[in-house]
């Protein structure tokens, strides 16, 4: 592969993914890179570096790979925010709406301390409403967030918002017009 400059460059789109009319920003070819991973990774935590960071928390799935690597080069712990039912200690959980139906994330109960702070972390921001459960989840065990980092912005669908009305620090590596 050539060495492209920006993050976005290493993105695919693929047409009418998972179903007709969407167009499915796929970052598995910005992961499967070494340059575009690497500068993904970069610059996602390029804001943190520095700052006084307790805990990496990632939203599945694609939040994993990204608050795994950054875990790693901030020298700081990761916990998953985990789809229903598949932590096996206690939990707490919030639900939030889908295009259709609701869906429910999960945290160990004892993953975060209060008065830790946190950085969250996903790969795309669309309607906010995983990442809004996320927030909720963290907050309820007493973590405060400094940041929430994600690689794509959907801007249109209004997520990046609600998150700053939260009083978030929302930091995106690329917008998509046209979600
Ligand atoms: C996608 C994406 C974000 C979420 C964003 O995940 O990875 O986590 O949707 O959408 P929202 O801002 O409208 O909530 P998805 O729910 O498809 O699950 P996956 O990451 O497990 O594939
Ligand atoms: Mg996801």
């Amino acid at each position: 592969m050539p060495v492209l400059r920006t993050v976005k460059d290493y993105i695919r789109t693929i047409v009418d993914f998972p179903h007709e009319g969407i167009l499915f920003r796929d970052v598995t070819t910005l992961f499967a890179d070494p340059r575009g991973f690497r500068m993904a990774i970069d610059q996602m935590l390029h804001p943190y570096a520095g700052e006084q960071i307790d805990k990496v928390v990632g939203l599945e799935a694609r939040g994993f790979i990204l608050g795994g690597a950054i875990a790693h080069q901030l020298s700081l712990g990761f916990v998953p925010i985990r789809k229903k039912g598949k932590l096996p200690g206690a939990v707490i959980s919030e639900d939030y709406q889908l295009e259709y139906g609701e869906a429910i994330v999960e945290i160990h109960d004892d993953a975060i301390q209060p008065g830790e702070k946190i950085l969250l972390v996903d790969d795309l921001l669309a309607t906010g409403g995983t990442a809004q459960a996320g927030i909720r989840l963290i907050e309820r065990l007493g973590g405060e967030i400094m940041g929430c980092a994600f690689i794509v912005d959907l801007p249109e669908l209004g997520g990046r918002q609600k998150l700053e009305a939260m009083g978030m620090d929302v930091h995106v590596l690329c917008e998509y017009e046209g979600a």
